[in-house]
């Protein structure tokens, strides 16, 4: 059999599966601190909420999505993202009359892109991503931003840059697409097919084309900036003072338009500068979305969040040299002298694992001196011992494997030795 795993994916081997554990609990840590609770959504949804949700001319919804029709005829999507799904499930479940408002959500899982694959960018990864619906208050912005700063630097990462723009509101962003438009228009077939499409349909995208990122006309194009009506320019200066405050360092890019269609308002990228990152330097994403919950059929609920995989933190802390604690060591492990002794062990090792006290013993009747090698490699803080002599004393010897000093423990006080021993370590 020579079947591999499918392009894009990856195994996570327990050697990893600690790294990632670490950085889950202080995620989940830093949420309940922001009070953000979790949502679990499907992994698939209608391929609809995509396509209206993310919007139809977006590379996601183009030529990323896994997108397969069930038994039952229906189009179906394995979800590219999270931010449609939770405002889906927001105005299904009429989240928008909760007492407590906004509504403050976030969830971690993985999501599925059709994307070519390299070092940070997979076809299944795992997003963390928050979102805070039902609050058009400036310092609700610069809370999402602070979360997420506050994510990376708890992770212990200090090359960091956090970009910001505003998209402006609807009425602002109307009249920068229309001298998009005048822009281009008269040079289009210098440009590539996507974005000869996404003239007519979404011009804002052609600041984001890969391909004709080097044309002199990206250079020139008319900025946001330069068309964000009053209300809209005042919402984002209120922004930056906000983070000003909080102490947040940002650089404002006006050329900085996310991929996904939902945006208006305040649109954020935080990249890593850390040498040895690779090319894809951006961590996370996000923005501001006022218009969404109406256009998937809730009420006028303005919102906002962002997304990070947790694969690019881990490759930013590792190009940072971050180390991580070792979650993975054992309280004790117990290693017999014969058959007799062999009965007694299996008895306490899980006699210990009852009181919270991680424990292991032998199961492959190896000789005491392999079993002592297998305590050692697998970092455990004491080695219970038990031969004849320890049966016949209705004892063992309990050996502290950092100092070395070992003491004769009778069974009927084992556990409170284990203990003391352990939780001083
Ligand atoms: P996004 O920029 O498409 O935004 O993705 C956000 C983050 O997900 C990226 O910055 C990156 O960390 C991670 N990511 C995306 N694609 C991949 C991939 N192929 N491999 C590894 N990591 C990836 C969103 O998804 C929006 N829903 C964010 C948001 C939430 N906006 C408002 N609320």
């Amino acid at each position: 059999m020579d079947i591999k795993l499918p392009r894009g994916t990856q195994d996570i081997l327990p050697s990893d599966t600690a790294k990632w554990q670490v950085v889950e609990e202080l995620i989940r840590e830093q949420c309940r601190m922001y009070h953000y609770k979790e949502i679990r959504t499907p992994v698939f949804e209608h391929t609809e909420l995509f396509t209206r949700g993310v919007g139809d001319t977006t590379d996601i919804v183009q030529k990323e999505m896994y997108t397969f029709q069930d038994r039952g005829n229906r189009s179906l999507t394995l979800r590219p993202e999270g931010t449609a799904s939770v405002v889906r499930s927001f105005v299904e479940h009429k989240m928008f009359g909760y007492p407590d408002q906004p509504v403050k959500l976030y969830y971690m899982g993985p999501m599925f892109r059709y994307e070519r694959q390299q070092a940070g960018r997979y076809r299944q990864f795992v997003q963390f991503g928050m979102e805070a619906i039902g609050s058009s208050d400036p310092a609700i912005d610069a809370e999402v931003i602070s979360l997420a700063m506050s994510i990376y630097k708890r992770a212990g990462l200090k090359s960091l840059k956090l970009v910001i723009n505003s998209l402006g509101d609807t009425e602002s962003r109307i009249a920068h697409r229309e001298a998009l438009v005048n822009h281009f228009e008269p040079h289009i077939e210098e440009f590539c097919s996507d974005c000869q499409n996404r003239l007519q349909k979404n011009p804002l995208r052609i600041l984001d084309c890969k391909i004709d990122r080097n044309n002199p006309l990206m250079e020139t194009a008319p900025s946001l900036t330069d068309y964000l009506n009053e209300e809209s320019a005042a919402y984002f200066a209120k922004v930056k003072e906000y983070l000003t405050m909080l102490n947040i360092d940002f650089e404002v890019d006006p050329n900085l338009v996310r991929g996904l269609d939902y945006y208006n308002h305040t649109a954020f990228e935080i990249m890593s500068t850390a040498e040895g990152f690779g090319a894809i330097t951006t961590l996370a994403g996000g923005g501001r979305y006022n218009g969404l919950v109406a256009e998937l059929g809730g009420p006028d609920s303005p919102g906002i969040g962002y997304a990070m995989s947790i694969e690019r933190l881990l490759l930013a802390m590792e190009a940072e040299k971050i180390e991580f604690p070792d979650t993975t060591s054992l309280d004790v492990y117990l290693v017999a002298m014969g058959e007799k002794a062999k009965k007694k062990v299996t008895e306490l090792t899980f006699e210990l694992r009852k009181h919270k006290i991680s424990a292991d013993m032998d199961y492959l009747e190896r000789k005491v001196k392999a079993q002592m090698k297998s305590a050692d490699r697998l970092k455990a803080k004491a080695v219970i011992v038990i031969g004849e002599d320890e049966l016949e004393k209705q004892s063992v010897m309990l050996k502290d494997l950092s100092t070395g000093t070992q003491q004769l423990v009778p069974f009927t006080s084992l556990i409170d030795e284990v203990k003391k021993l352990t939780e001083a370590k």
